[in-house]
């Protein structure tokens, strides 16, 4: 299918009153609640493979090449299919407002390559909220999914065959194989009519919360599918990001698997799957957030940044930035409206490399941090010779912590040394009282952070007294 309505229109708008599928629901229209929740098919590295999406907040230029599937898009031509029947048998649906969501979101996990468990089952719902009937339902009919699913290695030729999913499922890859030779990255530039600064649209998953109205009509970049901006790869000790990398992409790459081993946990406390399926790491970075838990993630790494101006002339422009020198102020960054990030780099950990982030939350999931924090460490037994930690939500800007990081570097570690660094990192830091917490609430969070970061990583040598 083609259109040549605005690229920046959001694709629910598009699906109910363009296409007129209204079984997909309008909620918040923030990202936040999952009646929207839909699914798109890609090719990746020739391989099948589907997410979920909230398409509130996907510009319908991100759905270009995709297989795009909403809830009428996963019904039998007769009957409920398997997790719709799920559902009704366990009386998870009420009002049935958020249920074509909660479908969608089962329905991704079918189609995902993951092991079919009762703990990714539920995980999969992670972004779906429903107002009037209880969650235990919901997950009661995610567990019967589950079993369903027992026997299933490959996920597509599985869910065809068991006639989980409509048959025609098993035809799509080679449709988009067909459609990926008739649109190409130069076709989205062009859509986007990028002669004046355009606005560069990642993920989409801050600008159409912010901005939404602006962004129909907008002139756009999109960044998202970009091969040169996509990938994680290592080159000798440096892992290499493409700023379009998603927080999913992140979460599946072995590379950051083997430096980060507990990188599942700190993402799983970022946003939902549907979010982090859509949600890009140099976005996290532009978006400017005092709280953006994958800026004060890399600015712990000492992440580097490379900005190129729109139109690319090559390596004309092109200058190179410290991730912790990009924020001069609350929302204010050394960069140009022209200026996108290509690329972001750290040094790999080595063995004798340490790494923990902690995120206080109102709520353990789907909300964003009252503080955050990270540090990296590399050590020489048991002193360290080079440090980096980070603070959110404790100042105008994600915090790096400049004196903290250099009173670290050569100390031994001990009790005494963490009391000094916490009373360092509160003479760098200046809350606020706002929605999420006073100001000395924060102080005292970022305290009690910095303690936890040093229990985790030196479980041997310090007391739990020290939480004290
Ligand atoms: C429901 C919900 C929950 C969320 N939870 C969290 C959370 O727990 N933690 C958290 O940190 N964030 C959270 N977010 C915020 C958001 O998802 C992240 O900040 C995300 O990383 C933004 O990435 P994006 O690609 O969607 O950004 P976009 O919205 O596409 O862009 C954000 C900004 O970055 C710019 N931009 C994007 N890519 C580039 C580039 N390569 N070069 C230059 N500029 C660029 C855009 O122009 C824009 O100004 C949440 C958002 C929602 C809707
Ligand atoms: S309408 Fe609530 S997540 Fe999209
Ligand atoms: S069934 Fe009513 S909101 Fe979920």
């Amino acid at each position: 299918m083609a259109t040549d309505l605005p690229p920046g229109m959001v694709l629910l708008d598009f699906i109910r009153y363009q296409q007129h599928l209204v079984g997909t629901k309008i909620g918040c229209r923030e990202g936040d609640c999952g009646a929207c929740t839909i699914l798109t098919g890609e090719l990746n590295n020739d391989e099948l493979q589907y997410h979920t999406v909230t398409s509130c907040l996907m510009p319908i230029g991100n759905a270009a090449g995709k297989h795009i599937v909403t809830i009428e898009g996963i019904n039998h031509k007769e009957g409920l299919n398997p997790i719709q029947q799920a559902m009704a048998d366990a009386g998870a649906t009420q009002c049935g407002f958020c249920t074509p969501g909660f479908v969608m979101s089962l329905a991704g996990f079918c189609l995902d390559d993951k092991p079919a468990t009762k703990e990714n089952a539920i995980a999969s719902i992670d972004g779906n909220i429903c107002r009037c009937t209880g969650y235990k339902s919901i997950e009661k009919a995610a567990v019967d999914i589950v079993e369903k699913l027992k026997d299933k290695k490959e996920a597509i030729p599985f869910v065809t065959e068991q006639k989980i999913l409509p048959e025609y499922f098993s035809g799509i890859k080679e449709r988009l194989q067909r459609l990926r030779e008739s649109i190409n990255a130069d076709t989205l530039k062009d859509v986007a009519g990028i002669k004046e600064t355009p606005h560069f649209v990642g993920g989409g998953t801050d600008l159409y919360v912010q901005k939404h109205d602006e962004m129909k009509d907008a002139t756009i970049r999109f960044l998202l599918h970009q091969p040169e901006l996509n990938g994680i790869a290592k080159e000798d000790n440096k892992c290499i990001i493409g700023p379009s990398a998603t927080v999913s992409d992140l979460l599946h790459s072995a590379i950051i698997h083997e430096a980060f081993p507990d990188f599942h946990r700190y993402a799983k406390l970022v946003s939902s799957t549907p979010i982090r399926n859509m949600a890009t790491i140099a976005g996290n970075f532009i978006n400017a957030s005092p709280i953006g838990d994958f800026t004060i993630f890399f600015l712990a790494l000492d992440a580097q940044i490379s900005l190129t101006p729109n139109p690319s002339p090559g390596e004309r422009g092109k200058r190179t930035l410290p991730l912790r020198k990009l924020y001069k102020g609350y929302k204010q960054l050394d960069k140009t409206p022209e200026e996108h990030i290509d690329k972001i780099w750290f040094e790999l950990p080595g063995k004798n490399t340490l790494f923990h982030f902690e995120k206080v939350s109102k709520r353990t999931h789907l909300d964003i941090a009252s503080v955050n924090s990270a540090i990296h460490l590399k050590m020489n037994g048991d002193v360290i010779d080079d440090a980096g930690i980070s603070a959110g939500g404790v100042g105008p800007v994600p915090l790096y912590l400049q004196k903290t990081s250099e009173f670290l570097k050569g100390k031994k570690i001990s009790e005494e040394i963490i009391h000094e660094t916490i009373k360092t990192a509160q003479t760098e830091i200046s809350p606020i009282s706002d929605a999420r917490g006073s100001k000395e609430y924060k102080r005292l969070l970022l305290r009690q952070l910095i303690k936890a970061h040093f229990l985790k990583l030196f479980p041997g040598i310090l007391a739990e007294s020290v939480l004290g």
